[in-house]
């Protein structure tokens, strides 16, 4: 067998293969920006610069243009996803029982911004319209499991919850 080199220090190879098809699909479309850069997130799970660069190419857009229009749009993820999804609720009905305190702590507690996730890639802290669960407001879901009429207390277990992580802050 042939001998096996540590593989860790080469750097990842980006394949833009599906982005390329994605591009030629909306080869000449005008206003086709957003929906490219949908696929592209839902093919690669979040806007990596290499593709950003492709689409800026491809597209005759400067990458910094891309960029404002990824952050603007909340959907849009440049950073990979953690190993844990959170969603906090920000609809109406969670909105009025404190979703704010319920983002901010798990905020805190983590240590990341909303929209960012963890410097351990751990957790992805996100904020979403109605999770269609009103009654149970406010609520949040943990890698797709809900957990409802939350506190600001409620969220160091849902934490603990996952296994993985001892935070305490
Ligand atoms: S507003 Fe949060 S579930 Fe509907």
């Amino acid at each position: 067998m042939g001998k096996r080199k540590k593989q860790s220090a080469i750097k990842e190879i980006v394949d833009l293969s599906k982005a390329e098809e994605i591009l030629d699909h909306y080869e000449g479309v005008r206003g086709a920006l957003i929906p490219v850069l949908q696929k592209i997130q839902y093919e690669y799970g979040y806007l990596q610069e290499e593709a950003i660069n492709l689409v800026a190419e491809r597209m005759s857009i400067s990458a910094s243009e891309i960029v404002g229009v990824a952050t603007f749009y909340s959907q849009f993820r440049l950073e990979p996803r953690g190993v844990h999804m959170i969603k906090v609720c920000c609809g109406t009905a969670c909105h009025v029982k404190g979703a704010n305190k319920i983002a901010k702590e798990f905020s805190k507690k983590l240590d990341v911004a909303v929209g960012s996730t963890t410097e351990d890639s751990m957790f992805t802290l996100e904020e979403v319209a109605c999770l269609g669960a009103c009654s149970l407001a406010p609520i949040v879901t943990l890698d797709g499991d809900v957990h409802g009429n939350l506190v600001p207390d409620s969220v160091g277990n849902i934490i603990q919850g996952t296994g993985k992580h001892g935070r305490s802050k």
